[in-house]
């Protein structure tokens, strides 16, 4: 679908803006990803930051629709849909900073904060005046290349089609999946914060590499290839990862000698227990007010 056919089945104008409140890292991998995509043009993208400096790196990329007034962007683009991309902690605060009723005619709020429930985001955005469906995107950054597993939930189903926005501008950045909102804590720990864990294991792998003598390049190029062929071999042969660690393991080969070791020293449990505690933080953070 292109933009304007999404438009077009949201009875939305053909000139409705995506409007940005943040333009930091997760923004910008989403504004990125659509317009190298083609998804989008800049035209589509009105984005508010902090600083002066941000505006200025946003103007110099070719997008001209910046502002460092969130009140003087959503009066100029009153009915542009609205992408909340604050850090959560910020979020009251940028609230209360908004003129009563800015929002009233925005066809959509959505919030790719993290932690931040639907329910405490509509009654926060109560004093907007905007009272309709709250959807949550929660994206990832490798969105940049195409290959986030972005989740999405909602409060109530937005009218006219509308959520299609969301799905269509997260699939174009990689997978889009529907969720409950009570398994979004968990899915993000597994979907979102699992690239920084990955990265982590990436530059290990590729520390070994260098340990045992290769230059550091090289180690880095072949433990990231290693990671996208094994998740390849997983999302497309459908086979069970124990099966498929299984094949690679030859009787009293090299490649068991390394899983022993990974077994000793609990590489699996550390996982287990970094998606726990990520699920958790993302818990506590909604209950932040
Ligand atoms: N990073 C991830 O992998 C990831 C994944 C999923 C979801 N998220 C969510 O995405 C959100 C943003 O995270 P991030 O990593 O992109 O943070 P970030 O890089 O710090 O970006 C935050 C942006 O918000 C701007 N900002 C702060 N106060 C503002 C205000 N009152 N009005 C308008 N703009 C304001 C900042 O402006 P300046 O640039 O001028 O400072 C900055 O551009 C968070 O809620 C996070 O939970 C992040």
């Amino acid at each position: 679908m292109t933009w304007l056919d999404v438009l077009q089945s949201c009875e939305l104008n053909e000139d409705t803006k995506l409007i940005f409140i943040g333009g930091g890292n997760m923004a910008g991998a989403l504004i990125r990803r659509a317009v190298n995509s083609n998804f989008l043009t800049k035209d589509d993208i009105v984005i508010s930051v902090k600083s002066k400096g941000s505006q200025t790196k946003w103007i110099d990329e070719g997008y001209n629709n910046t502002f460092l007034d969130n009140n003087d962007m959503l009066k100029k683009y009153p009915t542009g849909i609205v992408f909340i991309c604050v850090k959560p902690q910020l979020f009251g605060s940028m609230v209360d900073q908004l003129e009563e009723g800015i929002l009233q005619d925005s066809p959509l709020v959505v919030s790719i904060m993290a932690g931040l429930s639907t329910q405490s985001i509509a009654e926060k955005l109560h004093s907007t005046l905007y009272s309709q469906s709250i959807v949550r995107l929660m994206p990832s950054t490798p969105c940049l290349v195409g290959a986030s597993a972005s989740l999405v939930c909602y409060n109530q189903l937005p009218e006219n089609n509308r959520l299609s926005i969301v799905t269509e501008l997260a699939s174009h950045a990689g997978t889009c999946t529907i969720l409950d909102e009570k398994q979004f804590h968990a899915a993000s720990a597994v979907a979102a914060c699992s690239p920084a864990y990955v990265y982590i294991l990436i530059e290990a792998l590729a520390d070994g590499g260098v340990l045992a003598g290769l230059p550091r390049n090289e180690a880095l190029t072949l433990a990231a290839q290693a990671f996208q062929g094994a998740a390849k071999m997983v999302a497309e042969t459908g086979k069970h990862p124990g099966l498929l660690k299984d094949e690679v393991c030859s009787a009293g080969g090299a490649t068991v000698a390394g899983v022993r070791l990974l077994e000793k020293n609990g590489v699996r449990s550390a996982l287990i227990e970094a998606v726990k505690a990520s699920t958790e933080r993302s818990e506590e953070m909604s209950k932040i007010k």
